[in-house]
């Protein structure tokens, strides 16, 4: 089976990428073992602080920032990063070429359950023009991603990853310790019977919104003329993976549950690497008006709404009004 350097090789990924996104590898490593150790490693329930967003940090989220932040601040390729669990971007080595956005722990609200978490991660090209610790580094469409990917802490540990070209799939071997290439090409079918949406938040959605979830709940008899089957995982890395694996259409959309905010994920370490992975593998990501990639950042921890997957499905979603 290949492995990840000489596949990122094969792709010709300049060197001091690759180095960055080994770097991200070797925390996430030190993240699965904790995981795989669960309580005996100290790492689940809650601890006393909030992060910027007003969420409860659990102990891994902390944790799990902690191991990315030192090791790429360490790093002689990273010049700035940001974090779901940073106020600010964090400024890491004067003219070093890279800078990376990160959810250190996605899913947050699995790991006591011992369900499906994840790391996601985006690499851009540093900005020469303003200095390395303003967030204007991040102010870059999703479109300039250099490499995005995710690493699912489930019952197997996999790296899902773009450099630009396909989206590939690794799986950690816990033998050798290294990330072995498991699937060349994912491939998100274009129609789908499947999707993900947290049900409960129907009466914050728009009408359009209704109208497209009532249709596929309608089943046969329904517009749509098929029955829909629906999967809700709670996290997002779960819930994208499945939609890469088996197809499907994932949907975190526009709602009104929390005043000023547009909806729950966040644009720079959720939606544009999701969205960059997804569209590798053939999908579409939208906000419902817009394609997620072209979005320019204004805030560091913007959030956005989020339809994607099965290319049709999300052309469905756009399509419909009440
Ligand atoms: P995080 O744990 O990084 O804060 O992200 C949680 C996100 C995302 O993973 C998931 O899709 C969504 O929250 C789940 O939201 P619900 O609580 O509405 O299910
Ligand atoms: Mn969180
Ligand atoms: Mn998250
Ligand atoms: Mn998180």
């Amino acid at each position: 089976m290949k492995r990840l350097i000489p596949t990122l090789r094969a792709d010709n990924v300049p060197l001091e990428l690759i180095m960055v996104i080994r770097t991200i590898l070797a925390a996430s490593k030190e993240i699965s073992f904790r995981v795989s150790q669960g309580a005996l490693s100290g790492i689940l329930g809650s601890s006393l602080d909030e992060n910027i967003q007003g969420e409860t940090q659990k102990k891994l989220d902390i944790l799990s920032n902690q191991l990315l932040k030192d090791i790429l601040l360490s790093s002689p390729d990273v010049r700035a990063i940001a974090s779901e669990e940073e106020d600010d971007v964090v400024a890491g080595i004067e003219d070093a070429p890279y800078i990376v956005a990160f959810d250190p722990l996605d899913g947050s609200s699995n790991i006591d359950i011992n369900g499906q978490i994840g790391t996601i991660f985006t690499i851009y090209a540093a900005r020469d023009d303003v200095p390395a610790d303003s967030p204007l580094q991040f102010a870059q469409p999703g479109t300039a991603q250099l490499a995005a990917g995710y690493v699912l802490y489930g019952p197997s540990t996999l790296l899902v990853l773009t450099t630009g070209g396909p989206t590939r799939l690794y799986t950690l071997d816990q033998t050798h310790g290294g990330y072995l290439l498991t699937q060349d090409e994912m491939e998100i079918e274009p129609d789908t019977a499947e999707f993900a949406i947290n049900m409960s938040n129907q009466r914050f959605w728009n009408q359009d919104t209704q109208a497209y979830i009532n249709q596929l709940i309608a089943g046969e008899t329904g517009p749509r003329g098929k029955r829909f089957n629906m999967r809700w995982n709670g996290a997002m890395v779960g819930d994208v993976h499945r939609v890469l694996q088996r197809g499907g259409i994932f949907l975190y959309p526009s709602d009104t549950k929390n005043p000023g905010q547009p909806s729950k994920l966040r644009l720079l370490y959720e939606a544009n690497p999701m969205a960059m992975l997804v569209e590798n593998a053939g999908g579409k990501a939208v906000t419902g008006e817009d394609r997620i990639l072209d979005i320019m950042p204004s805030d560091l921890h913007q959030r956005v709404p989020v339809i994607m997957g099965a290319a049709n499905e999300v052309d469905e979603f756009v399509n419909t009004k009440a």
